[in-house]
């Protein structure tokens, strides 16, 4: 109610009371502060002092407030009693022992003036007056910052921020800064209106609105505000948050770059064109590529055009070019354009060319070349079917070739400025020629009946075929290249007598070797025979010894030590057999080891294949 009367003057002014003052023209000086501060809702204490020579019982003290210029009466006292209260004060007033009147709880409508007036009986004896000042602190200014942004091209001065300071008393000033530098309002540029509302309490808010033009630096800058107040004759300031907003500008650069890097692109990788530009919002990407024709063909298809990025996948020579990337700010519809020549390595066109030509026979000789088409400087390396490197340089001089060295042979064609660029071709180096037999079981020691495996190995390219000339149970198997048949037979006379054949076939020619089969039992028959021979030469002995005993009796005397000279000779001879007999199983073990022997060979020629890749 006191605040509806007062709505009018809001503006708070120090300083009138010397108007009022003409009453005191007694001779009694009063003494009062010009003014007293008070918080709201403290107890704000006026004092009011004088001296009266007589000192007299009958002095009072009239206090009144000043509503516009009209006195209204606030109370009486006399002594240290309090009478005629005003209704409006009732029980918020008290007096001191030294008379000052203390007012408690304390409003902003209780800021106005206090006349304190001494008198005797209906005399004025002299009066003075005090200004009550009540303030109350601003509450920390909040700011709320322009979420919507601000484009450094709006032709309207865009809004930055908000600022509220509330509850204050007298109202505060409101001032905006900028990165720390206080701002002032510039014609169409900086604009800082503010309002003041008094609540129905009596304080103010104050609330101002920032507007300014903003550049592209603006997009790091922060602004506060800071509300600014009086405190006991000081000023005090109290400052907001910092806040940042969302400056939008058009682009002014646009980068176009290769991911990765543009030097070491190859066939096959997965590239990235990848367009910036420094604008904000971004604008809409296009990308096109400049045709043989010298036409910009659109790539936009393959893109999203908010993302800048172009995916190429599995580049190949034909990906190799100029490439533009083109920017549209949908603000102002300027373009930009930036260009980045993409550069595709490659090798291709890897041929492998043989001399001769025509089919290899065993003991040829062949040079490889290899030839590649590339941009770039070329290494060339020869593998063998391991991987394991058999030559250098674009040609490789193969000699004296046999079927043990046909081999697939690759040329590896590297480019070594970019790393993990190869290419790489495959040629069959194979030999063509009829069977030649490596290995073959014979002579071949059996006994009659026995089982036994009869086997020969071959090689030849195309791949041969094995036939025997016998009935038997034949298993096929390939060792390295060779080809390997093993013949199970029971031995039987006529194989003994007979032999086998292994034939060995291809489209080329035929191949054949005769297996010998010795039986095993000759030396015993032999045996038998010297048996024979013992016997007979026995049979000589007794006849001998019968001529002898004959003799004896008829003619000359003989001595038995003679019989025995001849018999003693037999055991050796007996001995000699056994010998020969175990020199006949050695050397039966060494024709064994001779088909083992001749696999060996076998192997040699294998390593011998390998040396001669090396
Ligand atoms: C009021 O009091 C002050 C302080 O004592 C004094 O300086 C001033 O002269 C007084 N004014 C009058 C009109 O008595
Ligand atoms: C006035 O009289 C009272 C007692 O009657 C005394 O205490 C006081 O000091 C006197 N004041 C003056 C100013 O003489
Ligand atoms: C408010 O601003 C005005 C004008 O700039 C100034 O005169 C006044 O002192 C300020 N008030 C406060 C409390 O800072
Ligand atoms: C304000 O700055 C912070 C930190 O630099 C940033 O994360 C934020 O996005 C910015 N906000 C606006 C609206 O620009
Ligand atoms: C490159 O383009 C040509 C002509 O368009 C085409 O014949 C060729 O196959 C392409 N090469 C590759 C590797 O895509
Ligand atoms: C080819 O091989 C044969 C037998 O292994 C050898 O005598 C001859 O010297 C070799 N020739 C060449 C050119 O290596
Ligand atoms: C070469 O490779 C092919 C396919 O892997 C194979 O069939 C052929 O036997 C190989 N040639 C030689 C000589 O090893
Ligand atoms: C083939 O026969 C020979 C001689 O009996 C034997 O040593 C070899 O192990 C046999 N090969 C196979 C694969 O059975
Ligand atoms: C004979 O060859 C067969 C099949 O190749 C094999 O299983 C067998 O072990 C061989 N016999 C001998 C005595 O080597
Ligand atoms: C092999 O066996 C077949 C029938 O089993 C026979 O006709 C043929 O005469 C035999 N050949 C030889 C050489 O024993």
């Amino acid at each position: 109610m006191a605040g509806g009367r007062r709505a009018a003057g809001l503006v708070v002014h120090w300083g009138c009371c010397l108007l009022l003052c003409c009453a005191a023209a007694r001779g009694l000086e009063v003494s009062m502060p010009a003014v007293v501060e008070a918080e709201a809702g403290s107890t704000a204490r006026i004092e009011c002092s004088f001296y009266t020579p007589e000192n007299s019982s009958s002095t009072s003290i009239n206090w009144f407030y000043m509503d516009r210029n009209n006195r209204v009466r606030l109370c009486r006292i006399e002594g240290t009693r309090l009478l005629e209260e005003n209704v409006d004060y009732k029980g918020r007033l008290s007096v001191g022992e030294d008379q000052a009147l203390s007012i408690s709880r304390v409003t902003v409508q209780d800021a106005r003036t206090f006349v304190c007036q001494v008198v005797e009986g209906s005399h004025v004896l002299g009066e003075n007056q005090t200004r009550l000042h009540v303030y109350k602190v601003p509450e920390a200014p909040e700011i709320v910052a322009n979420t919507g942004g601000a484009s450094v091209q709006s032709s309207e001065i865009p809004e930055i921020a908000r600022c509220v300071s509330r509850n204050s008393f007298p109202a505060p000033n409101i001032t905006w800064h900028k990165n720390g530098e206080q701002l002032h309002p510039e014609d169409n540029m900086v604009k800082m209106p503010s309002t003041l509302t008094r609540e129905s309490n009596g304080l103010y808010t104050v609330s101002s609105i920032l507007f300014a033009h903003v550049t592209r630096e603006d997009r790091h800058s922060l602004y506060h505000c800071s509300v600014h107040y009086r405190l006991r004759g000081q000023r005090r300031t109290a400052e907001s948050r910092r806040v940042n907003i969302t400056v939008f500008y058009p682009a002014e650069h646009v980068k176009l770059q290769v991911l990765p890097s543009s030097a070491l692109v190859k066939e096959g990788d997965d590239v990235k064109l990848v367009c910036e530009a420094d604008g904000n919002p971004a604008p809409v990407f296009s990308f096109f590529k400049r045709g043989l024709d010298d036409v910009w063909h659109d790539l936009s298809s393959l893109t999203d055009t908010s993302s800048g990025v172009l995916n190429l996948h599995d580049v190949n020579k034909n990906s190799s070019g100029l490439y533009r990337c083109q920017t549209l700010d949908l603000d102002d519809m300027r373009q930009l354009e930036k260009d980045v020549e993409l550069v595709v390595n490659y090798i291709e066109g890897v041929r492998v060319k043989m001399e001769p030509s025509s089919p290899l026979r065993e003991g040829d000789s062949v040079r490889l070349s290899c030839n590649a088409h590339s941009p770039l400087s070329l290494d060339y390396q020869w593998r063998d079917e391991k991987g394991r490197m058999i030559g250098n340089g674009n040609q490789l001089f193969l000699s004296n070739l046999t079927f043990e060295t046909s081999s697939n042979v690759s040329c590896k064609v590297m480019a070594p400025s970019v790393p993990g660029l190869e290419q790489s071709k495959r040629v069959a180096v194979a030999v063509e020629g009829k069977p030649r037999i490596v290995s073959i079981s014979s002579p071949l020691y059996v006994r009659q009946d026995e089982e036994v495996n009869l086997t020969c190995k071959a090689i030849a390219f195309p791949r041969p075929s094995v036939h025997w000339s016998v009935n038997g149970t034949a298993h096929e198997y390939m060792e390295d290249q060779h080809i390997a048949s093993n013949l199970t037979v029971r031995v039987s006379h006529d194989l003994l007598r007979a032999g086998a054949m292994c034939r060995v076939s291809n489209v080329l020619g035929v191949s054949e070797e005769h297996i010998q089969l010795l039986d095993q039992k000759i030396p015993e028959s032999k045996g038998v025979i010297i048996v024979a021979i013992i016997v007979s030469i026995l049979v000589v002995a007794v006849l001998g010894s019968i001529i002898y005993f004959l003799h004896k009796k008829g003619k000359i005397p003989c001595g038995r030590t003679g019989k025995q000279d001849i018999t003693r000779p037999e055991a050796r001879k007996d001995k000699i057999v056994v010998e020969v007999k175990s020199d006949k199983v050695s050397e039966e073990a060494g024709l064994l080891q001779g088909s083992n022997g001749e696999k060996r060979a076998a192997a040699d020629q294998s390593e011998k294949y390998i040396d001669l890749r090396n």
